[in-house]
């Protein structure tokens, strides 16, 4: 037996004796750098056949050393990324619905149970739908009403106001949007995000969101909008609030209201959400005015109807007695997680 055989008998004994794949890998280490090492170290007082022999016989070894400490190596990193598959997970963390999301969603429910259907148009809007349309007239302060953000354009005061742009500040424009370009009669609901130019406040946002509603046929009344709306709101707030229209200007309705609910969270005694009023002012509204019907190629003669605009915000803060409406756009979420 060469020396090389004993020592790779020797090798191999030592290896068998031993489990931990890490234990197995410092032998094979110990047999590359000190045993084979000193067998390298030998040959140079070999005679130079015999130098041959041995010098191969140890690189065979050396190859095979080093193929046992690669496996030994490759059990260990096993040994140490071993995973309990009976240990529970780790639960994901779900995402939910926005506050304002959800009461979206329970609106257009309501509505579509008495056959609206909802529909949506455009963030970013131009001047002829946003305000001429809807009987603004050209240089009527009521223009400055609604602080607008305007879309810088090159040459803007020289462009046709359809082509003016702006960010829309309430949901109304989607009204001849739809209108124009289908026959009465309508039953529409616009839930939309909207913008205005406002210095903020725990009252007021850049934006927030509007449920615009808008119903046109023939011989459609005061006391239809009023029945469909004291549904709505009773649904809603799943209490038998009552309802008030106070008269109010808007120019695409005539006559205008602003509506009232009863505050369902006092029942019209006066509470701090209500003010002590014992009502809510939720909502604007009216019948859609002649000229906003001629704006969308709708016969006025023929047909009439009535439009609102719910704030989403407003109800919002309300039913959760929210302090600031800028918590709903602070993506902060120790106040998300509470809905
Ligand atoms: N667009 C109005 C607003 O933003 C609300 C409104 C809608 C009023 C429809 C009347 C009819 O204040």
């Amino acid at each position: 037996m060469t020396d090389i055989a004993r020592l790779k008998d020797k090798f191999l004994k030592e290896l068998k004796k031993e489990k931990s794949p890490e234990k197995r890998r410092k032998i094979c280490k110990k047999y590359i750098e000190e045993e084979l090492s000193s067998v390298f170290c030998s040959l140079k007082d070999l005679s130079s056949k015999e130098r041959a022999k041995v010098g191969e016989k140890a690189n065979e070894f050396r190859k095979f050393v080093l193929e046992q400490m690669s496996s030994a190596k490759g059990e260990a990193k096993e040994e140490k990324e071993w995973i309990d598959i009976t240990l529970p997970g780790e639960e994901p963390e779900l995402g939910s619905s926005h506050p304002l999301t959800k009461l979206q969603l329970r609106c257009k429910d309501i509505f579509l149970r008495m056959g609206f259907i909802s529909v949506e148009g455009p963030e970013l809007e131009n001047e002829w739908y946003n305000f001429d349309a809807l009987n603004f007239a050209k240089d009527h302060p009521v223009r400055e009403m609604q602080d607008t953000l305007f879309v810088k354009q090159e040459k803007r005061s020289a462009l046709p106001s359809e082509k003016k742009l702006l960010m829309r500040t309430h949901t109304s424009p989607v009204q001849v949007r739809y209108m124009e370009k289908r026959r009465p009669p309508f039953r529409i609901i616009v839930p939309g995000r909207v913008f205005r130019n406002e210095a903020t406040d725990s009252s007021h946002e850049i934006n927030f969101y509007q449920l615009e509603g808008l119903m046109v046929g023939e011989g459609v009344s005061v006391a239809n909008f009023k029945a469909v709306i004291s549904f709505f709101f009773r649904e809603l707030f799943k209490s038998d609030v009552d309802i008030r229209l106070r008269p109010s200007f808007f120019p695409f309705t005539e006559p205008s209201f602003e509506v009232d609910v009863s505050c369902s969270l006092c029942g019209k005694k006066g509470c701090s959400v209500c003010g002590k009023t014992g009502w809510l002012e939720v909502m604007g509204a009216g019948m859609v005015h002649p000229n906003v019907l001629e704006s969308a190629k709708v016969d006025p003669e023929k047909f009439n109807g009535f439009a609102f605009g719910l704030g989403l915000d407003r109800i919002a803060i309300i039913e959760h007695k929210v302090s600031d409406i800028r918590l709903f756009y602070s993506g902060d979420l120790r106040f998300l997680k509470q809905f």
